[in-house]
């Protein structure tokens, strides 16, 4: 009896715990209808959620594939915004025995055509305070994956310490996202991309509601969401929409960032075929294509690939959202440059090896490679190009000295540069030519909480911890270093994005110049400006555009 007794004296005092912290949920007015958040004391502040606010209508039914529909006002009754919406449909990744670092990107929610709902995190508004800075998360996965309430993107530790509004929006990825019909004007391809544009018409409208401003917005992610804010950074239809844009290890000049026209033809005609609606229907094609269950076309999308590094179904020049490539957008387009973060991590390349050539390069190995598999992989990197390959070997070769490790380090560096590094360095130097200010760095630092074994070093996505502050959460076992360099890069991202240049510790951190191309190295210690960086290797790939 006693203990039974103790037992609702504990769960009557967590009820007033609860009561006493929250007395209200937070209510957001925002221009279709309100919404009902929730609130978390987080580091000695309360910062309100509101998951789940639809900016467009479902695209279900035969709104599948089309661009989005703005949403319906919702009425007087608020909708509940205390649950994590739906993510987009993707495949589910189990690779490497369902490793850490690969089941953490996949969706956490249940996966659906209705996706489209972006996420809120505010500390509450203080009357007559000056508005705050709004920073719009653009998430990465290679525009087959990913979700905008994944725990990596968890923005209540930037809206507590930084007091920004954090926002994370959502789009429709894979066949779902990107299906392209050539001869039908309602399926024209990119409509994933138009998705985010609606998010951020939507974010700039709401701006004041939120306790924000329309003209203090600034847009960030990381991967194919660095590659979607350099479209946006050359779209006539994102004008105005932000203010700077920080794009962490992704650019839109990226060899396999849009596909050819041509190629998404074929692409499309062979998934069509497949899940049994040929091209031959001809009139017909899009309502059958309408009448595949959303999974089927989803998995199916594996069928397209055939290379080592490849999106199945992705952006395209469409002549509407990307008037023509982003390369000639850059020299011709009719662009206002404006103030951006742009960067790499020190190992951009391990993770896609790891992950295209899984049979030869196994996780376990410690990063140790025979020769024969390592000289494949290489020929594979150089898509079969053996005078390539030899300048490959020549240029990586001086570049390490480490034996041991040399000939992962060099298919990391190599993979690193073709798919990410040199395109972001390209980036860079043109939109410094179009009149943007541009502030380059690379983040070289291994944290302790890293998931990937030792020999991946600091790998695609590993700066993602230290934007979203996870090394400084109750119970982290990140080292003080860690946590105290995630402090420096929150602050330089909020900093940044209410600015428009970078504060870094004590770091002069010049702006780049195509004389110098300087960028900074981000790191616990030793913290450089770097000239010229990767001018080599990256004149070797600048010769071998592929497609
Ligand atoms: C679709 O592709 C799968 C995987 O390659 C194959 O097994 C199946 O036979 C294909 N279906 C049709 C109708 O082509």
């Amino acid at each position: 009896m006693a203990s039974i007794h103790f037992a609702t004296l504990i769960v009557g005092a967590a009820l007033i715990a609860i009561a006493q912290t929250n007395p209200t949920s937070p209510v957001l007015s925002t221009t279709l209808g309100d919404v009902v958040g929730a609130e978390r004391s987080l580091f000695g502040k309360t910062v309100q959620v509101f998951y789940g606010i639809p900016f467009a209508k479902p695209p279900v039914g035969n709104l599948r594939f089309r661009a989005p529909q703005a949403a319906d006002p919702w009425g007087s009754a608020p909708i509940d915004g205390t649950v994590k919406p739906n993510a987009c449909w993707q495949s589910i990744d189990y690779s490497f025995d369902s490793h850490e670092g690969v089941t953490a990107w996949n969706p956490n929610t249940a996966r659906s055509e209705d996706c489209l709902y972006l996420n809120i995190w505010r500390q509450s508004p203080d009357v007559g305070h000056h508005p705050k800075t709004i920073m719009v998360w653009i998430h990465g996965g290679l525009f087959w994956s990913g979700s905008g309430v994944l725990d990596a993107y968890e923005g209540s530790d930037m809206a507590a310490r930084k007091d920004v509004i954090v926002i994370t929006i959502a789009y429709r990825l894979g066949p779902l996202g990107f299906m392209y019909l050539e001869n039908n004007a309602e399926v024209p391809g990119n409509a994933g991309l138009l998705d985010q544009v609606m998010a951020l018409q939507w974010i700039k409208d709401n701006a004041a509601n939120l306790g924000g401003s329309p003209d203090d917005i600034t847009i960030f992610g990381q991967s194919t969401g660095a590659i979607s804010i350099g479209f946006h950074l050359l779209s006539p239809l994102s004008k105005g929409l932000f203010k700077n844009a920080i794009l962490q290890s992704g650019s839109p000049t990226a060899y396999w960032a849009v596909m050819k026209t041509k190629k998404a033809v074929d692409r499309v005609a062979k998934l069509a075929a497949n899940v049994s609606c040929p091209v031959s229907l001809g009139d017909q094609l899009l309502s059958c294509l309408e009448g595949v269950d959303p999974e089927v076309l989803t998995d199916q999308q594996w069928i397209l690939g055939d290379k080592w590094f490849d999106v199945p179904i992705g952006p395209i020049v469409d002549g509407h959202f990307l008037p023509s490539h982003p390369e000639c957008l850059l020299k011709v387009g009719d662009v206002q440059p404006t103030n951006i973060i742009i960067g790499l991590n020190l190992h951009e390349g391990s993770i896609p090896v790891l992950r295209g050539f899984e049979e030869d390069y196994p996780l376990e190995n410690q990063g140790l490679l025979d020769r024969e598999p390592f000289r494949s992989i290489m020929l594979t990197i150089a898509e079969g190009d053996a005078t390539l390959l030899d300048e490959l070997l020549s240029v990586y070769s001086s570049e390490f000295e480490d034996a041991n490790k040399r000939r992962m380090r060099i298919l990391d560096a190599a993979a690193g540069d073709s798919l990410i590094k040199c395109a972001v360095l390209e980036f860079a130097r043109a939109y410094t030519l179009l009149g943007g200010n541009v502030y380059m760095y690379s983040f070289e630092e291994k944290f302790k909480s890293s998931p990937w074994p030792g020999w991946m070093g600091v790998p695609h996505g590993a700066e993602i911890e230290a934007v979203f502050g996870d090394p400084l959460e109750p119970g982290s076992e990140n080292e003080q270093s860690d946590k105290d360099l995630t402090k420096a890069i929150m602050e330089l991202w909020a900093f940044f994005a209410s600015e428009g240049y970078p504060k870094f510790r004590d770091v002069e951190w010049p702006a780049y110049t195509t004389r110098y191309q300087e960028w900074v190295k981000i790191r616990s210690k030793d913290v450089r400006v770097v000239r010229r960086p990767r001018k080599q290797s990256c004149e070797v790939w600048a010769y071998h555009q592929f497609a």
